[in-house]
């Protein structure tokens, strides 16, 4: 007889605990006043279950912290970069690499070295879905940004194993619309934040460098979770069952030509990026640029303790098992959510489970933001903090401040990683399913004050009263 357990468990035991904020209700929502009833002004110290981001929160491990004393802190040529080099070239092969102080700044280098050498202005850069920091780095150097999502990946209830996948043949169009010499360089964002962690398949990564490549376009990879996808591919993709996922996301970066990381997700750290490349001429531009805004291009604005934690960091992320574990986290998060009846995008991603707030709450009309009223009922009612990416985030605001609402209102449920157990999703699954059954105590809200760009930041609300709302 062989035992073949069907409890799926974290594949790690807990060493160094941090406490959470059990507060009462009646102090939340006396908090939750004084943010303004917005998230992003709480403290952190009075969360139960922090929810609104996976980046940069994540545990780690007993290998990480003691590499950390180990850390060479000399100016230049420190033993701990040599380290961090080695085990990101064996992963991604690629020439030349260099740590950042986050992701957002090894793009401000790549956009910045990529339009200096480039005879054009009117430049365009296609991606599958840009990350927000990536549309702002290329929008603030004059250049456009353009997704090229596929058709499936912008139905959010429907089922797809790759709805990362960027559109193979709207990209051939771009080229041939624009012309390869306005496209200074191709991106595709693994794996796909907007929709939760969509994973891009490998035969689409062939097909897009494949494109590349005959026009002579570089290709770069957005990879701050190139470890989940990798997993992804494993599960999904006909052919890739029996390779590790560090033969996956070695077989993945060998298509591009560079890539630009925040290795605050899949680094398995709280603070650090990367920025590699094979063309010689671009990296001699973007050492010079490292030079002037990040530091020496063995530091890269981090501490030689830093890289010896992505050191380590970026070889245990690669463990099958944490990734099984991983990736298991969100689907059981989801799972549970579906099994009381939650609208949530389907499959759920890598890295977090997104609560379609349009449908769960249909009596709160969108430019009442009902996402963010769910965020706001969830916080008080439970103590758990989760992130709206609806309307308050992406209504189109035209010159006479009328607003139109954004296509979906969702909550996003980002899971840090190692940080909480199978029964905290628990604990989150039974607040949203109360959330759920009580849906007619949340009402609509108000903006009070607002900021011209990046609102959702700073804003301040109030509850629409119910007399008001009828
Ligand atoms: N690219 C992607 C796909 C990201 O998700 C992020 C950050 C970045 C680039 C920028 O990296 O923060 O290190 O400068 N995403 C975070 C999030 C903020 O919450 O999803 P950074």
């Amino acid at each position: 007889m062989t035992f073949e357990a069907k409890t799926s468990f974290e594949p790690f035991r807990i060493k160094s605990i941090e406490p959470i904020g059990l507060i009462s209700k009646e102090q939340r929502q006396r908090a939750m006043a004084a943010a303004g009833y917005n998230i992003f002004n709480l403290r952190a110290e009075d969360i139960l279950i922090d929810l609104q981001t996976d980046s940069g929160t994540t545990a780690m491990s007993a290998e990480q912290w003691s590499g950390m004393l180990r850390g060479d802190e000399s100016y230049s040529g420190s033993r701990s970069f040599f380290k961090f080099r080695e085990v990101f070239s064996d992963i991604s092969g690629f020439e030349h690499i260099f740590p950042t102080h986050q992701g957002r700044a090894a793009e401000h280098i790549l956009f910045t070295a990529l339009i200096a050498s480039s005879k054009r202005k009117d430049l365009v850069i296609p991606s599958n879905v840009h990350f927000d920091t990536t549309r702002a780095n290329i929008e603030i150097n004059g250049m456009e940004a353009r997704d090229l999502l596929i058709a499936e990946g912008r139905q959010p209830m429907l089922d797809f194993p790759f709805k990362g996948n960027l559109d193979t043949q709207k990209l051939k169009a771009l080229i041939a619309e624009v012309g390869a010499d306005r496209i200074p360089v191709c991106m595709v964002t693994i794996t796909n934040n907007a929709g939760g962690g969509q994973p891009v398949s490998m035969q689409n990564i062939r097909e897009i460098s494949a494109i590349c490549r005959e026009a002579k376009i570089p290709f770069f990879i957005d990879a701050c979770r190139f470890a989940e996808n990798a997993m992804f591919i494993k599960l999904r993709e006909p052919g890739y069952a029996d390779k590790t996922p560090r033969e996956i996301a070695r077989e993945l970066f060998s298509y591009a030509d560079g890539c630009t990381v925040s290795a605050k997700k899949d680094g398995m750290v709280n603070m650090g990026g990367i920025l590699a490349m094979n063309n010689e001429a671009l990296a001699e531009r973007c050492r010079n640029l490292m030079v002037v805004s990040e530091g020496f291009p063995t530091y890269g604005g981090l501490a030689g303790y830093d890289l010896e934690a992505l050191a380590v960091g970026l070889n245990e992320v690669l463990d099958e098992n944490y990734l099984r574990y991983r990736l298991g986290q969100c689907e059981y998060l989801g799972d549970k959510l579906l099994a009381r009846r939650i609208p949530i995008v389907r499959p759920t991603g890598g890295h977090a489970v997104f609560i379609d707030a349009g449908a769960m709450l249909p009596h709160i009309p969108a430019l009442q933001y009902p996402a963010w009223a769910l965020s706001v009922y969830l916080y008080e009612l439970a103590g758990i903090r989760t992130c709206e990416i609806g309307s308050m985030l992406f209504a189109k605001i035209d010159e006479n401040g009328k607003e139109t609402a954004a296509p979906y209102e969702l909550l996003r449920l980002a899971l840090p990683r190692r940080v909480y157990t199978q029964a905290h999703l628990d604990y989150v699954a039974e607040a949203v399913a109360y959330a759920a059954a009580h849906k007619n105590e949340i009402r609509g809200m108000r903006i009070d004050y607002q900021a011209p760009v990046l609102r959702h930041f700073t804003a301040r609300l109030s509850w629409i009263d119910e007399r008001e709302a009828a």
